[in-house]
């Protein structure tokens, strides 16, 4: 990666040195601040010329960080960068795919767009394919979707003992069928129901043959937390321990982490995909893999 630098974006810090560092590659700073009216002013220190580009961007709550990337990427540009991949661990704006009532925007579509021709490359981890089955089916460049799958096992398997895995919804099983394989632990998954936003109800199977084991709920994303803590009910009033919590993409609206903690999870962990106190499993690796030995996928 001689000929590669790393640029992070306003508010992804700790992202960008944790990928400098692992990869051994210069890091470029873009000097950033608010002009009174509190439009964007970025200036890169540093030369890009001829170099290819890391840009570490942590994207949740993207709207505020959306206008700095775009300037930084044609920044980079104008500046003489070559190649520009975007390293963004969360991918937002993914689960609106599909026009669920007439006149919705499918913001999932608009974002690919908008980042398709903002980088050239795109690196993300578990974003939320649901509808969609690759994220080539929206983004027009080339893509490395990661998953945090093997490390999810890892933890489990270090931390828990009998583990018995649960999808709180239908989507999860993809994701939690291979935590359990490499885990070498059974799963089951139970059945959503999402009437709003905040408002889920979950049902549960018989769960009596697994009491002598520990619930370890698995999720790629816990948002307004509502289906953990709805699936912790369900588990612990069906006569299980109080289930550890396993997140890859800790969103955290709100109150939510309070509001789970509060529910009764045993233990709440995320990857550190998204910076959060409940982080416990390390996502650097993984990332500095992917850019080290590019699949155009
Ligand atoms: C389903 O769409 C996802 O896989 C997650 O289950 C969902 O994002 C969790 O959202 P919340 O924490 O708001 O219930």
């Amino acid at each position: 990666m001689n000929e590669t630098v790393l640029v992070e974006l306003p508010g992804s810090v700790s992202l960008g040195r944790r990928l400098a560092t692992r990869l051994g590659v210069e890091r470029l700073e873009l000097e950033h601040r608010r002009f009174p009216d509190e439009e964007w002013y970025l200036r890169l220190t540093g030369a890009c010329a001829d170099r290819d580009v890391v840009l570490a961007a942590g994207l949740v709550r993207c709207d505020a960080k959306l206008l700095p990337l775009l300037f930084a990427a044609d920044l980079l540009r104008e500046l003489g960068a070559r190649r520009l991949t975007l390293v963004a661990p969360y991918l937002p704006y993914m689960r609106q795919d599909a026009r669920f009532q007439a006149g919705e925007a499918v913001t999932s579509r608009s974002f690919a767009k908008l980042l398709s021709a903002t980088v050239d490359m795109l690196v993300t981890l578990d974003p939320h394919l649901h509808r969609y089955r690759h994220l080539e089916d929206i983004y027009a460049i080339p893509t490395q979707t990661l998953h945090a799958a093997p490390l999810l096992a890892e933890w489990i398997k270090s931390a828990v003992t009998a583990p018995l895995l649960v999808g709180p919804d239908a989507e999860s099983e993809q994701w939690v069928a291979e935590v359990a394989r490499l885990a070498a632990a059974p799963y089951v998954v139970l059945d959503k129901v999402r009437h709003g936003d905040s408002d889920v109800a979950v049902t549960v199977p018989d769960v009596r043959r697994w009491r002598g084991h520990s619930p370890v709920l698995v999720d790629d994303i816990i948002s307004t937390a509502r289906t953990m803590i709805e699936a912790v009910r369900e588990l612990v009033h069906r006569g299980l321990p109080p289930p550890v919590c396993v997140g890859v993409h800790a969103v955290f609206s709100g109150d939510a982490y309070a509001a789970l903690r509060l529910a009764g999870a045993a233990r709440i962990v995320t990857t550190n995909a998204i910076e959060h106190e409940s982080n416990a499993i390390d996502t650097t690796e993984l990332l500095a893999k992917a850019l080290e030995e590019p699949r155009e996928a």
